[in-house]
């Protein structure tokens, strides 16, 4: 143990010398914040909220889970299930079918929040959605403003899905660390 600090003593030294050039900044009190809204994914009717960017990869045929096929999304994020309810922001960015054996998505979105103190902060979230298990886990991986050096994961689970259509309501909950 002795010997580990006497190796690091000149290092903390060294360190210790060196000035931010900025200067240093606290951080507060960490805390797990924990967000519920409904994620609407429009595909249909004259204002969709999700636009196919990348078509399936010309292996369709072989494979049906149409695998390579990539949609942009400014989705609404809002309070209750009901697509007239209130707006809370958006989910803003992209998914594709990343999976041959099941359609998995690869999701890449930022959530940009609309109200109140969290007004125009967001979060990243980049993970794998397999859409038709109960519930998806996906890595929180940052945001900025209030979610700056946030962490974390959400649920996904799906509320509705319109197999017509391919509209679907998704419930997120989640689970952050931030200062
Ligand atoms: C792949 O699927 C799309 C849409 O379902 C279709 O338009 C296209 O012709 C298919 N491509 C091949 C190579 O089968
Ligand atoms: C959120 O912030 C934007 C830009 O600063 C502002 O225009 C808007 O009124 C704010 N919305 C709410 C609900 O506070």
């Amino acid at each position: 143990m002795m010997k580990i600090f006497l190796f690091l003593l000149p290092l903390l030294i060294t360190f210790s010398h060196l000035s931010p050039a900025a200067g240093a900044t606290k951080l507060g009190t960490e805390k797990l914040s924990h967000f519920r809204f409904y994620w609407h994914d429009i595909i249909s009717g004259p204002n969709p909220t999700c636009v196919n960017i990348l078509p399936p990869a010309a292996t369709n045929k072989t494979v049906p889970t149409g695998f390579g096929m990539v949609n942009m999304i400014d989705d609404p994020l809002t309070e209750k299930p009901e697509s007239g309810s209130k707006l809370l922001g958006r989910a803003q960015g992209f998914y594709g079918v990343a999976s041959q054996e099941e359609v998995g998505l690869l999701m890449a979105m930022n959530f940009v929040f609309l109200t109140g103190k969290y007004n125009g902060s967001t979060l990243t979230v980049l993970g794998r959605n397999p859409v038709f298990h109960k519930v998806r886990e996906m890595p929180v991986i940052g945001g900025s403003g209030l979610f700056r050096f946030a962490r974390g994961y959400v649920e996904a689970s799906t509320h509705s899905f319109d197999i017509k259509t391919g509209d679907a309501v998704v419930e997120y909950n989640v689970h952050v660390l931030h200062y």
